[in-house]
């Protein structure tokens, strides 16, 4: 995925269902890193465009309106608004964030069936459906739930289209005492009128795509080594078609006259949905044909973030489909990340088991959330997210580690430099070392970035600012501001540009806080390219009035947190 080379790059982020309110491990499994990819990208000159949106259709969002008993567009109405507000507030700013229940996505989504039907891609077979007499309607996927079919499993309350327990997909007319969920929702007997009944429906024929998709991923040997072995998996197992089509009212109308009546199964349109919105957004800036430089030619980059659970349809299905269409190039990268737990336990929305976004904003700026779900992020394990530990982290590193080193260095400049970068500074050995180091410093944080290491880059930035903290104390300014003062002035001029690489190299994980440095610093916001740009402090350089960056959080802030989980438990 060397994306180094490429200076235009479209950046997605598995649009989430619009029938809930976003938590942690949303933010940690896709939105957060790519966000931070999206601002690094641009930080080094890139042209960079960030997709996203609210998945509308399916049965998760009929489901959702079914047990609160209101219409399926007030559910993606509400949740659409939420998610928005959450998303800016978590300083995750997104070029486009569109949604996939409008006319527009149902027919760039109905094109696209079309196309691959005309090829011979999808066929029409009549299959078996569970239905339901008493709803008089067929139970797809979460509408029929039952004892989990695997033999070494038998999990109950696994859903029609997949087990919770074992992971797996689920034949839903083969599930072991079935019960029709909306009928259990409304309160009536949900066993005894469940029959098989014949549907027709659509298939997609994926198995043909094997050979093609395996030469995908025999082109990125650098992917995450659990994606790789996930998607090889799928294929050593052999693909198989995959049904398409589902008898809902809502969601995409099948554009056939046989499908009246039918939908497309969500995770086939939802993926299309990040080429719906690339067009909308290039529409809105009046250049409609600008979309296709990024889906159609693999000069520009093309990169998705997911959460591992949405592994199989980025890496291996989705690709199918654009495969079969023609016209489309695959993926440079396909980024998922393992799941964040919370306090030791899986997060539950159901349970409300959780940490919200709006309630974490309620408390809390954004950075220090960003700062430790990229300091535990579950790149290549799950991790877990412990409030305590948020709280020392931010304590420990962010406030006494970087924000100490960039408030005393401004406080010192403030106090004793008249407000200003110092002049006729003499820079020492150690100085000149500390300057290499930046240089250095930004190599790798590159090299990480660009790979998508985000928790170790992180790491590195924070190697960096406690470096600037020992030299402190090392050359102890206090002292030499007496006894040596161009040698005061040195060691402070250091800190400064130290300061000024630390404001810069932190942008893609604490933007906040970044913008706050730049202030401090009496510097212009930061721009394209100033990753790699030349210092902009020179002495004598005017100064501003700092701030603490990063209070540190008192246990009476946290202990009601902790509190909630501990009765949902
Ligand atoms: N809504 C899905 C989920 O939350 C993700 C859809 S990603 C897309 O798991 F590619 F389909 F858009
Ligand atoms: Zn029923």
């Amino acid at each position: 995925m060397d994306l180094t080379d490429k200076t235009r790059i479209l950046i997605t982020a598995a649009l989430p269902y619009a029938n809930g309110r976003l938590h942690i491990g949303h933010i940690a499994g896709a939105y957060l890193p790519a966000d931070e990819a999206v601002r690094f990208f641009r930080l080094r000159g890139k042209e960079v465009h960030f997709v996203c949106g609210s998945d509308e259709n399916g049965a998760p969002i009929t489901f959702t309106a079914l047990k609160e008993g209101v219409s399926p567009q007030d559910i993606v109405d509400r949740y659409h608004r939420l998610l928005g507000e959450a998303f800016a507030g978590m300083g995750i700013r997104f070029d486009v964030y569109g949604r996939t229940h409008t006319p527009n996505h149902d027919r760039v989504t109905q094109d696209f069936f079309l196309r691959l039907y005309e090829r011979g891609h999808i066929v029409k077979k009549t299959g078996e459906q569970v239905y339901c007499l008493a709803c008089r309607r067929f139970l797809p996927d979460r509408y029929i739930e039952g004892i989990c079919h695997h033999p070494d499993c038998r999990a109950p309350g696994a859903r029609g289209d997949q087990c919770e327990k074992c992971g797996r997909p689920v034949d839903a007319t083969r599930l072991i005492d079935p019960e029709c969920m909306i009928c259990k929702t409304l309160g009536r007997e949900a066993r005894g009128h469940i029959e098989i009944r014949a549907t027709e429906h659509w298939f997609f024929q994926l198995e043909g795509f094997s050979g093609r998709l395996r030469e995908y991923l025999d082109a990125h040997p650098e992917w995450r080594e659990s994606v790789k072995r996930f998607s090889y998996g799928l294929l050593d197992q052999g693909l198989k078609e995959r049904g398409i089509t589902r008898d809902m009212d809502w969601g995409v109308p099948v554009p056939l006259p046989e499908g009246e009546g039918k939908v497309l199964y969500v995770w086939f349109d939802a993926p299309i949905g990040y080429i719906t919105f690339t067009r909308e957004y290039f529409e809105s800036k009046g250049i409609p044909g600008a979309w296709k430089d990024f889906w159609g030619d693999p000069a520009a980059g093309l990169v998705h973030f997911i959460g591992k659970d949405n592994t199989v349809f980025h890496a291996v299905i989705f690709p199918g489909m654009l495969a079969a269409h023609g016209d489309y190039r695959l993926a440079d990268a396909v980024v998922a990340n393992e799941f964040l737990n919370l306090e030791g336990d899986k997060i539950s929305t159901s349970r409300d088991y959780a940490v919200w976004v709006d309630e974490y904003l309620a408390s809390f700026p954004a950075d220090p959330l960003r700062y430790y779900l990229t300091a535990i992020a579950p790149e290549t394990a799950d991790a877990d997210f412990a409030w305590k530990q948020f709280q020392q982290r931010n304590n420990g590193e962010l406030a006494d580690n970087l924000g100490n080193f960039i408030q005393r260095t401004l406080a010192f400049c403030n106090k004793y430099f008249a407000g200003r970068a110092p002049e006729g500074a003499e820079i020492g050995p150690a100085g000149r070392a500390l300057l290499g180091e930046i240089g250095e410093a930004r190599r790798e944080l590159s090299g990480l970035l660009g790979s998508f290491r985000f928790k170790a880059a992180l790491e590195r930035l924070m190697r960096l600012s406690q470096r600037g903290n020992q030299y402190f104390a090392e050359e102890e300014p206090w002292k030499s501001r007496r006894s040596d003062p161009a040698a005061c002035a040195g060691t402070m001029f250091v800190g400064l540009k130290l300061v000024e690489a630390l404001g810069i190299f932190m942008a893609p994980f604490l933007p906040e806080a970044a913008e706050r440095v730049r202030e401090f610093l009496n510097l212009p916001p930061l721009g394209p390219g100033d990753w790699d740009a030349p210092s902009r402090l020179e002495g004598g350089h005017p100064l501003r009035e700092s701030r603490v960056l990063f209070p540190k959080l008192e246990d009476s802030a946290i202990q009601p947190h902790i509190d909630k989980l501990a009765k949902k438990r």
